[in-house]
C-alpha cells in the first residue's frame, strides 16, 4: 500500500462525496481479538472522555499493561481512571496532567514521562477542540483552535519522538498517532497577504471565519503539512507516525460549545449520519496497532491510507508546507525542536 505522499490526489472533488463514502460505504475494522498489548505502555491525550476514553478502553480490552491518561483536569482524569480500573483491575492506569493550551505544561508532562516511564510504546495525541468563536490561548497569544489542534499537538509529538524511539523495545518502532479529521481535506488556507506568516494570518481575528468550522478544518490540514515534512527526519524503523480521521462520530463532547440552535440540528444530523463511538475509536487502534511502516507520515481514513488535502500535491502546497515547517520550528525554538528533529535522523 502506498503512503499518502505517493498516492494520487483525491479524484472526488466534492467533499460531501468523500463524507458519504467515509461514513456509509466503509466497514469498520477492529484489530484481531488476539492482538496482545501485554507489557506495552501507551499515552492517550484527552482520554477522560469521547474518542480518547473509548480508545483507552479498547486498548485495555487488548490487555494493555500500562495506560497514561493525559488530561488537563485531575478530577476528570481520575473519574475516567476509576471507571477503567474497575473494568481492568490488572492494568496500571495513571493520570498525568497536561494542558494543551500551555507549552510549559507540555514540557512538564514530557519531563515526567522521561523521569517516570522507562518504557513507551504508543502515544495517541487525541485532545482537540472545535470552538465556533475566536479565542486566544493566553500563554502563547495564538488563536486557540490552531494552538491546541496544531501547535501544541505538534510540540508534544516532537518532544515524544525521541522517547518513543529510545524507549520502545529494540526492533519494534514506537507508535505515534495524531487525531485528524476528513474536514481537513476541504480546508483552503487563508491568504498570508499583509501578514508575516501563515500562523500570523491564522491569529488574525479579522480572518477568523466565525460561526463555521473552517478554522478547525485548517487546524487539521496544518498537520497534513507537518506530516509531509516530518518523514524527511523520522524513520519508520524508529517511530511510525500517522494521522487518523475517526469519521463523524456521535456521543462525544466535541460540539459542546456550539450555540443552542446549532446543537439540536447537529444532534439530528448525527443521529442519521454519525458513527458510534466504538467504531470511531477503532480507527485509532487501527492506525496505532495495525497499520504498518507504509502508513508512516500518512493520513488514514476509513481504516485505509488516503491522500492528504489536495493542496499538498501542488507546487504551491509543497511550498506552503516548507514555510509552515520553518514557522513551526521557529515557534518551538525555545524547546530545541530543530535539534530534536535533526537528532531523529541519526541511527
Ligand atoms: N467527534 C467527531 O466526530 C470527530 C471527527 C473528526 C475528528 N475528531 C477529533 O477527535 C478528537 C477527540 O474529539 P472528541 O470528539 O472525542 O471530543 P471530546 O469528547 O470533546 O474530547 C476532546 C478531549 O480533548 C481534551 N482537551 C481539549 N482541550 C484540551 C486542553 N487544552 N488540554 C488538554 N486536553 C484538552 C478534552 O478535555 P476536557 O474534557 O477537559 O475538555 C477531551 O478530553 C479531536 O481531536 C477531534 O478533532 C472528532
Amino acid at each position: 500500500m502506498a503512503s499518502s505522499k505517493d498516492l494520487p490526489p483525491w479524484d472526488i472533488p466534492f467533499f460531501p462525496n468523500i463524507f458519504f463514502k467515509n461514513q456509509f460505504c466503509t466497514k469498520p475494522e477492529r484489530p484481531a481479538k488476539t492482538t496482545d498489548l501485554t507489557g506495552k505502555v501507551a499515552i492517550i491525550t484527552g482520554s477522560n472522555t469521547g474518542l480518547g476514553f473509548e480508545a483507552a478502553k479498547q486498548m485495555l480490552e487488548l490487555r494493555l499493561s500500562h495506560l497514561i491518561i493525559a488530561v488537563r483536569s485531575s478530577a476528570k482524569g481520575e473519574a475516567a481512571a476509576a471507571k477503567l480500573r474497575t473494568q481492568f483491575p490488572k492494568a496500571t492506569i495513571e493520570v498525568m496532567l497536561v494542558d494543551m493550551g500551555r507549552y510549559d505544561s507540555i514540557q512538564d508532562f514530557v519531563r515526567r514521562i522521561e523521569s517516570q516511564v522507562p518504557r513507551l510504546d504508543i502515544a495517541i495525541l487525541n485532545a482537540g477542540i472545535m470552538h465556533m468563536t475566536y479565542n486566544v490561548a493566553q500563554s502563547t497569544g495564538h488563536e486557540e483552535i490552531v494552538q491546541i489542534n496544531y501547535l501544541s499537538t505538534i510540540l508534544l509529538a516532537t518532544l515524544l519522538l525521541p522517547i518513543l524511539k529510545s524507549r520502545s523495545p529494540a526492533g519494534t518502532p514506537g507508535r505515534l498517532t495524531i487525531t485528524n479529521a476528513a474536514l481537513g481535506l476541504t480546508a483552503p488556507l487563508p491568504t498570508t497577504k499583509g501578514h508575516k506568516s501563515l500562523l500570523d494570518a491564522l491569529d488574525d481575528p479579522k480572518l477568523f471565519p466565525s460561526y463555521s468550522d473552517k478554522q478547525y478544518n485548517v487546524s487539521k490540514v496544518l498537520a497534513h503539512m507537518w506530516a509531509y515534512k516530518m518523514i524527511d527526519y523520522v524513520s519508520a524503523n524508529d517511530v511510525i507516525v500517522n494521522l487518523v480521521c475517526p469519521g463523524f462520530v456521535k456521543g462525544t463532547q466535541l460540539g459542546r460549545d456550539a450555540s443552542f440552535w446549532i446543537k439540536p440540528l447537529a444532534a439530528l444530523f448525527a443521529a442519521s449520519a454519525a458513527r458510534n463511538i466504538g467504531d470511531g475509536a477503532s480507527t485509532y487502534l487501527d492506525a496505532a496497532l495495525v497499520q504498518g511502516k507504509e502508513s508512516h507520515g500518512s493520513f488514514i481514513m476509513s481504516w485505509k491510507i488516503s491522500p492528504y488535502n489536495t493542496f499538498l500535491y501542488t507546487p504551491e502546497g509543497r511550498e506552503a508546507a516548507d514555510k509552515l515547517w520553518q514557522e513551526t520550528m521557529d515557534e518551538f525554538e525555545f524547546a530545541g525542536a530543530r535539534g530534536i528533529m535533526e537528532s531523529m535522523r541519526k541511527p
